[in-house]
């Protein structure tokens, strides 16, 4: 059992460089199979999340070639098989970005239902909702979900509520649907806009992401490409709040800025300083005290729902109360227990924190209980009085690359160290 080990209490300085974003190689690597061509992506994470996506891609009969760290040669041509490997599907929610584009490619898909961070209900009703609409049959059994759709064909879809997911999923099913698909109340999240630019890179023809309406005019033939992804923005903004939680002042360098403007503006409204460069960001939190500040998630542009459990375990320092409303999952305030154990004093109401700011945090044993959950952690033990160790490591390292080397390049005192299965316990 691997966990991490942070002595806290020291100031990060220095500078950080943000990998390629999570959120969008996980739409992206599945949409090469739309691809009737070899594709070279750059800017890849170096994440669990990404290799279990790969190894899905070579059971499937794709060759899948790292290039270098961060870019990976894929090629799709001589994809034998529309039907997904549970057992790596499982891992993640990603996976069924399968269906989008297997129904695209092959005009039939078999994927399992995903596995995910466990953050309250997440149905896909939205999704089938679409894939129906361009004319696919679509069953769900034995724990998979099976579409046909011999001739898609473009239609007008308005979504129920902003999905990331299912706008993903339904532009990849769309963009060689004969015809004009017009996608409504869609999520404008940057990396939805990356993935049509990677897909209008294959020459698709998707217009308006990042606004409320796409509208995809179906393409018969698509080519290979040569792909960078974005910069992360919730790592980044991770890198942001651990940088002032610690009373650190650090340059995260490879930001789009527009991206961060939730963030910084609640930042900033704490006291914190935020300076913007080009493609990079400096914060300081390198003063006496932090004001407490409300925050409410949304869909982008609003405050991301990835970077509330960090955020109030910056907070939980804040002077005063400061409110933090969940508008987007039914239950994340899972990590706030163990929170609690480190001396937050923070009291939860259904999808409402009411956080109590403190002097401090002292270092404690604690669990991550999913990937944004652990990185709240690691920020609380940094920030915190002496030694903090936490376990389900796994969950972070879904989306995070190589985030103790980039830590202790920020003169943070943490170590990841493998303990051996202390066995079955003895039932005598
Ligand atoms: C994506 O999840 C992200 N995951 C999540 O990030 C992120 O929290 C979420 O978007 C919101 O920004 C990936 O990109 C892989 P949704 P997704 O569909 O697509 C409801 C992380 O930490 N809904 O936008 O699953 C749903 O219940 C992860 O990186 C339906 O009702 O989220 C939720 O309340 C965790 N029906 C809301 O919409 C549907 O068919 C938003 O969900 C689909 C969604």
């Amino acid at each position: 059992m691997d966990k991490y080990v942070i002595n806290g209490g020291k100031p990060l300085y220095g500078e950080v460089t943000v990998s390629g974003a999570k959120n969008a190689a996980v739409a992206i690597i599945p949409a090469t199979i739309l691809a009737q061509g070899p594709c070279l992506l750059e800017n890849i994470p170096e994440i669990s999340d990404v290799g279990h996506l790969f190894e899905i891609l070579t059971m499937m009969g794709a060759t899948v070639r790292p290039v270098s760290g961060t870019s990976v040669f894929i090629d799709t041509s001589d994809l034998s098989s529309h039907k997904v490997p549970e057992d790596l599907a499982r891992q993640l929610r990603a996976s069924y970005y399968f269906l989008g584009a297997l129904m695209g490619r092959f005009g039939e898909a078999d994927v399992p239902l995903p596995g995910g961070c466990d953050l309250g209900v997440r149905p896909i009703d939205q999704h089938i909702k679409g894939f129906e609409a361009l004319g696919a049959s679509v069953n769900i059994g034995h724990g998979y979900v099976g579409i046909k759709a011999e001739n898609p064909v473009g239609s007008h879809i308005y979504f129920d509520v902003v999905s990331v997911g299912a706008t993903i999923n339904v532009m990849l099913a769309a963009v060689r649907a004969k015809g004009l698909t017009i996608l409504e109340n869609v999520a404008k999240e940057p990396h939805i806009v990356d993935l049509a630019n990677f897909l209008n890179s294959l020459g698709a023809d998707i217009r308006g992401a990042g606004t409320d309406v796409i509208k995809i005019h179906g393409a018969e033939q698509l080519h290979g490409t040569n792909y960078s992804i974005i910069p992360d923005q919730i790592e980044a903004g991770t890198y942001m709040v651990a940088a002032a939680a610690t009373k650190g002042n650090v340059l995260i360098r490879n930001v789009i800025p527009k991206h961060m403007e939730a963030i910084t503006e609640k930042l900033v409204k704490t006291g914190v300083s935020v300076v913007e460069y080009d493609d990079a960001i400096r914060v300081s939190g390198e003063t006496d005290s932090f004001q407490h500040v409300n925050v409410k998630t949304m869909p982008y542009p609003g405050f991301p729902t990835d970077m509330q459990p960090q955020m109030t375990t910056f907070l939980s320092l804040a002077e005063g109360t400061s409110i933090v409303t969940e508008g987007v999952w039914d239950n994340r305030f899972k990590y706030i227990s163990e929170l609690c154990r480190m001396g937050a004093s923070i009291s939860v109401d259904g999808k409402v924190a009411v956080v109590q700011g403190v002097p401090a945090l002292s270092g404690a044993s604690v669990r991550a209980a999913d990937l944004r959950a652990g990185a709240a952690l690691v920020i609380a033990g940094l920030a915190a009085n002496g030694k903090t160790e936490i376990e389900e490591i796994h969950h972070i390292e879904r989306g995070y690359t190589n985030l103790v080397e980039k830590l202790r390049s920020l003169g943070a005192d943490i170590e990841r160290i493998s303990v051996p299965d202390a066995g079955p316990a003895c039932t005598g």
